[in-house]
């Protein structure tokens, strides 16, 4: 595939089904986009200690994030340096001063470098001193922590880390401020889940606030009735609180409120969002007010999003405290992680609505996910049907010169998806070439 072909496959309002499709244009994609991205990683609160590690699959890369004994967060390729086995097996552990490799035993320092090798001698005449197995664990690349998310960037470059994620970053201190202590703490352990479609169906689909009304009908229906059939008396119970929402109408969802930002973030649901209704759970609005003061406490409780996406890696909600972790596997594989926070200082009751609504909403098994799931896998599979080869983003499109960066609009127009789109073909075109 020529570049041309390539950036011909992203139109300003409809997009050709190999993006979703290609082998070859996933590779160029884990190269171009994700490869220089700040990647989301995880969070400061997984690992506390030094030698508290978690490992994750970062453009197509095996990685292990590692707190050092300087207590700084590094992320390296989980690779031994020797022939390459993976360093840690596991999806999180705690090592002693060193990382032992469980094939020949070679042991590396928190820091990455080589700590030791079982059989020290042979080593003197070859040129192993200067050799990259010597070196030790290979680094990731950059990396930044915010408010204890922890980001990552392979390749360095422009925009730098707070001018890629702008308007992302006070975002981010209302989602930290949501603790009294300012901190959040990530709790509940995690709900993974392959799905056999492309990361960019699923990641649209957090943008796309029409489809609730008719994908999650059959949620909605069976969850009214089923509180319909108890005693009406009192509030509905928080499950009931969760899921109800999500019958609301066109113009509730047109009403929420979308904010197209630079780099293919966005933020969905500005004006109200379907977890407004419950954003302050017993005393937590006044240990708020307490901590933050009255101003800071109403702007925190305000902020209700339904999704802010840090493309192309992860989407967080601010209540519940839920954040979802894309992690592309190939064209038609990814696995999305499904992580509950809960706010330092703040009442028990909201890490549990933090994993009721992943129960409820994001595991496979609840009455919400698996509606999304079944139709991002058929649409892996519909988009090889003869015809028309082009999915269609034409909602709102208002003519040349109007995707403006950053700019408010409304919660159904599709400038969300379209903008993920822009900053895919920029991402794609740049260093045209390069690395085709
Ligand atoms: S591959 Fe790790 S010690 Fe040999
Ligand atoms: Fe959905």
């Amino acid at each position: 595939m020529n570049e041309s072909d390539l950036l011909g496959l992203v139109r300003d309002d409809q997009v050709h089904r190999d993006i979703y499709l290609s082998a070859q244009v996933f590779e160029l994609e884990m190269q171009r986009l994700w490869r220089r991205a700040w990647l989301f990683v995880g969070h400061e609160s997984q690992i506390p200690e030094a030698g508290d590690y978690v490992t994750c699959v970062l453009a197509g890369q095996p990685v292990i994030m590692l707190r050092g004994l300087d207590g700084a967060i590094g992320v390296w390729l989980n690779r031994c340096a020797h022939k390459g086995a993976p360093l840690v097996g596991d999806t999180q552990g705690r090592s002693a001063r060193v990382l032992r490799c469980p094939y020949h035993g070679w042991t590396f320092n928190l820091d990455g470098s080589l700590a030791s090798t079982p059989l020290r001698s042979g080593y003197e005449a070859g040129g192993f001193e200067q050799s990259a197995a010597r070196a030790g664990l290979s680094p990731w690349g950059e990396v930044q922590v915010y408010r204890g998310f922890v980001f990552a960037r392979a390749e360095p470059g422009d925009p730098g880390f707070a001018d890629h994620l702008g308007e992302l970053l006070p975002a981010l201190d209302l989602l930290a401020d949501r603790s009294p202590r300012g901190r959040l703490v990530v709790a509940g352990g995690v709900i993974r889940t392959s799905i056999a479609a492309n990361w960019k169906i699923y990641l649209e689909n957090i943008n796309d606030a029409v489809h609730p009304v008719t994908t999650h009908a059959s949620a909605t229906l069976s969850a009214r009735a089923v509180w319909e059939s108890e005693p009406r008396e009192g509030s509905p119970p928080l499950a009931m609180r969760q899921l109800l929402p999500f019958g609301s109408g066109y113009s509730f969802f047109e009403q929420m409120g979308g904010r197209v930002l630079p780099h293919g973030h966005s933020l969905l649901g500005t004006q109200q969002s379907l977890h407004t209704s419950y954003t302050d759970l017993g005393d937590y609005g006044l240990a708020l007010r307490e901590a933050h003061g009255e101003a800071r406490a109403s702007q925190v409780l305000a902020f209700t999003p339904q999704n802010v996406v840090f493309y192309p890696s992860m989407a967080l909600k601010g209540t519940p405290q839920v954040m979802r972790v894309l992690r592309p596997v190939a064209a038609d594989r990814t696995v999305i992680e499904a992580w509950a926070f809960q706010p330092e200082g703040a009442p028990e009751a909201l890490l549990e609505s933090a994993l009721l609504y992943n129960r409820q909403v994001f595991s496979p098994m609840s009455v919400v996910a698996h509606d999304d799931l079944y139709l991002f896998e058929g649409i892996q599979r519909s988009l090889v049907a003869r015809g028309n080869p082009w999915v269609s983003l034409h909602r709102g499109v208002r003519g040349a010169g109007d995707e403006r960066l950053p700019r408010d609009v409304s919660g159904v127009d599709e400038a969300l998806l379209r903008n993920q789109y822009q900053a895919w073909r920029e991402a794609m075109g740049e260093r045209a070439g390069a690395s085709a």
